[in-house]
This record gives structure tokens, C-alpha cells and sequence, in this order.
């Protein structure tokens, strides 16, 4: 019988998962169906519960339902209890295994594909929500020389780097600070993880912000020249990448989980690049 798989959340007609799943079962040769589930608000486990029972063998999760697949997991994996939020679930008899490749995908996308290693650079992230969050010890454990969070919100960018100061396994610097405490600092690789891309507004950034030579990355998928990647261009920046990579290389960690062989993403990526302009 052919194994099922679905993303699942509240709308799901956009969601670019099953075109992904379907190109990596075809380049691996795996033998899986992968669908869209429309789960109603407050719906969730109702409809998890509905495509286990129906022999689904795991999942997707997008929003808003990250927060309720983190409550359904029954075994959490540390990256799944740093970001605070679940983005793929395996089924196995009454386990439900829950991750989070957000984070290993950005920086596979950055590091692999993208060919700009973290280690000994100066990171900068703007944002303190959940994408951040699940970015951080991905980011760490590729030992950049520091790594500072810059948040509207100061208390929650300090918050955020205490967290990862506890969790990660080396040594990088981590601090947490405001956008008016970047005066006089420059950095090699900015990513773009508030949600302000998708209001079209721009974080208080200073142009200065950027380093001869940066990588500026919007995590968000699809939306073009962002005002972020407007700024960075602005500041002489010509690396400029939006989240198309992180989106398929999460995609192929789950698929590797779930499956066990991690699949090409270099088709896909090709296929659902959005040209920035
Ligand atoms: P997500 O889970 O997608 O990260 P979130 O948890 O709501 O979403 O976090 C959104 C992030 O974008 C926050 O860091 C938020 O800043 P605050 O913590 O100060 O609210 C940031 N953000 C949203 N709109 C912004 C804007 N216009 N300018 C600067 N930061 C913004």
C-alpha cells in the first residue's frame, strides 16, 4: 500500500509541500502519496487523529497549528522543543515523533547551497518570534564569530539569546539588543526573520548594518524584493537570497526522516524560484 503523507493547517491551498514531496518521491523513487488537509480553527487533533487512523504515516504542520502539533507530539526532539513549535510529525503506533527543520534548512540553505559558510562570520538576525527562535542553535553549531539578535522589542531579543546561550554546545557570543544598539556594527550574513516582510514594512536598520561583501537573507518565501532585501541592496549588498532554499531543504530533512533517503533539492529549488525584482 502506498504510504500517506500531508501537511496540514488553516489556509492550506498555497502551501508548496505537496508539489515539493511529490518531486523528491519522483527523483528517490519512493512510493508515497502526499495530500493538503484543511484542518477547521480548533480542529487539529481531530483531523490528526482522523489521518492516523486512516493509516497516514506523518505530516507537515503550518500555520497556525505549529503550537497545537507541539501540545500533540508525544516525543519532542530538542530541535522541535528549542524553536517551541512542530513543523513535521512521524506516526508509529501511538508515538507521534514531533521536529523542526526550519532551522537546519536555513542553514543548509546558506551554508550548501548558497556556499557561504557561518563559521568565524559576524551573524545578525533581526527578530525575536518563533522563526528566529528556531534558527539558533542551527546558526550556533556552525560556530560564527558572534551572533547578535535585534528585536523591536529589546526584552525579547535578550530573552531569546540568554536561551540560546544555555542550549548551544560551543561557544559563540550571543547577545540580544535593539535596533539603536547597532550603531558603529557590521555584519557578514543578516537574515530577515520578523514577519514585518509580510506587512511590507522594514525594520529600523542601519544601512552600516551590512559588511562589505554580506549575504542579506529573507526567510520569507516568494514575496520578491522585500524591503529588507531593498535596504540591503541599497547598502551595496549583491548577495540578496530569499527563503525559496530553506523552504525545500526543510522539506528534504522531513522527507529524509520520514523515509530514509535525503532527495535532490536542486530540481525544486529551481522550480519555485521567484525572481527578486
Ligand atoms: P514568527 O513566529 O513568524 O517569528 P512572531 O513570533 O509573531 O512571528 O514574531 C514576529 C517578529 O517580527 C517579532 O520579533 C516582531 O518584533 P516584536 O517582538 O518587537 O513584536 C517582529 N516584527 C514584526 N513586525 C515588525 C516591524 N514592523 N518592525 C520590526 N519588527 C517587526
Amino acid at each position: 500500500m502506498t504510504d500517506r503523507y500531508a501537511v496540514i493547517g488553516n489556509p492550506i491551498e498555497q502551501s508548496k509541500s505537496p508539489l515539493i514531496h511529490m518531486a523528491f518521491a519522483q527523483v528517490s523513487g519512493q512510493d508515497m502519496d502526499y495530500g493538503k488537509l484543511l484542518a477547521p480553527l480548533g480542529g487539529f487533533a481531530a483531523s490528526v487523529d482522523a489521518f492516523r487512523a486512516a493509516g497516514g504515516k506523518g505530516m507537515n504542520v503550518t500555520a497556525p497549528f505549529k503550537l497545537d502539533a507541539f501540545a500533540y507530539a508525544t516525543d519532542l526532539a530538542p530541535s522541535a522543543q528549542m524553536a517551541g513549535a512542530v513543523n513535521a510529525m512521524k506516526f508509529e503506533g501511538e508515538r507521534v515523533y514531533a521536529e523542526n527543520f526550519d532551522g537546519v534548512g536555513l542553514v543548509r540553505d546558506v551554508v550548501h547551497n548558497l556556499g557561504c559558510p557561518l563559521r568565524g562570520k559576524r551573524v545578525l538576525v533581526l527578530g525575536a518570534g518563533g522563526a528566529t527562535r528556531g534558527a539558533l542553535l542551527p546558526m550556533l553549531a556552525e560556530q560564527p564569530a558572534e551572533l547578535v539578535i535585534v528585536n523591536r522589542t529589546v526584552a525579547k531579543a535578550q530573552a531569546l539569546a540568554e536561551l540560546a546561550r544555555q542550549h548551544q554546545s560551543g561557544s559563540a557570543p550571543v547577545r540580544g539588543t535593539g535596533y539603536d544598539g547597532l550603531d558603529g556594527q557590521a555584519f557578514d550574513v543578516v537574515f530577515n526573520a520578523t514577519s514585518a516582510s509580510l506587512t511590507a514594512e522594514m525594520p529600523p536598520l542601519p544601512e552600516s548594518a551590512f559588511a562589505a561583501g554580506a549575504l542579506a537573507y529573507e526567510l520569507a518565501y516568494g514575496k520578491g524584493l522585500t524591503p529588507f532585501l531593498k535596504l540591503a541592496q541599497q547598502a551595496g549588498v549583491t548577495r540578496l537570497h530569499d527563503g525559496v532554499g530553506m523552504l525545500a531543504e526543510q522539506a528534504a530533512e522531513a522527507f529524509a526522516w520520514w523515509r530514509g533517503v535525503r532527495p535532490d533539492t536542486r530540481g525544486v529549488i529551481a522550480q519555485l524560484t521567484v525572481p527578486l525584482v
